[in-house]
Parts: C-alpha cells; sequence; structure tokens
C-alpha cells in the first residue's frame, strides 16, 4: 500500500511539485518519493489553470495507474488506467468500469504563484 497516513514516503504539505508551466494543459505529470523501503506515488493534473492532485494508485486492484507524465487519455479528457482501461473524470470520478462510481484518493495541492505545492 502506498498511501496513508503513516506512509513516511509521502512528502509533507509544502513541498514544491513543479511549476505549472512544467505540466501540458490539459496534462498530467506524476511523481515519486521514497523513504527507506516505501514509496509513495501521485500524480498531479492540469486543467487551464487548476491543479489537481491523486494517489497514484487505481481503486479497482491497486496498480499505478499511469507512468512517467501520462496519466490522461489521448484527447485530454480523462484520466486512464494504463492496467484495465478504467476512465476517470478530471477530478477522480470513475465513470467506465471496473471503477464506475469509484474516487481517486486526492493527494491534495495548491497552486502559489505560478508553481504547485503540497497542502
Ligand atoms: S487497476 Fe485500474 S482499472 Fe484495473
Amino acid at each position: 500500500m502506498r498511501d496513508g497516513p503513516d506512509n513516511p514516503a509521502k512528502p509533507a504539505a509544502g513541498m514544491r511539485l513543479c511549476a505549472v508551466d512544467e505540466i501540458a494543459d490539459p496534462g498530467s505529470k506524476g511523481f515519486r518519493f521514497r523513504a527507506e523501503a516505501r514509496l509513495f506515488a501521485g500524480f498531479v493534473v492540469r486543467q487551464g489553470e487548476a491543479v489537481r492532485g491523486f494517489v497514484d494508485q487505481c481503486p479497482h486492484a491497486g496498480w499505478p495507474l499511469g507512468y512517467d507524465d501520462r496519466y490522461l487519455t489521448r484527447g485530454g479528457d480523462h484520466i486512464l488506467c494504463a492496467g484495465h482501461g478504467a476512465l476517470f473524470t478530471l477530478d477522480g470520478e470513475g465513470v467506465t468500469v471496473p471503477c464506475l462510481g469509484q474516487r481517486l484518493t486526492a493527494w491534495p495541492v495548491e497552486v502559489r504563484e505560478g508553481e504547485v505545492f503540497t497542502t
């Protein structure tokens, strides 16, 4: 399990992740943090000036949804799980099987002066 309040690899609030301009619009960017043997994987999705963060873990089987910075469909209108093809809205709601009605776990981020930070 990569998420959870007890995961020492999860970055603390206030960590700078990237500049908004480093993310395509619409687009996504993945992040990996390690602490000893633990891993925290998250990604952010940009849509205009809005940036949302999610834990990189599909609610269906717990696999990472994407890799590198590739988390969206080709058209950029949905988040895509590369494992079994589930689609999610850009705010994390599952809209196709096997994740219909399930939600991605939020990884709270905020934009300050064009930079993305954990919160
Ligand atoms: S792990 Fe994502 S749809 Fe199966």
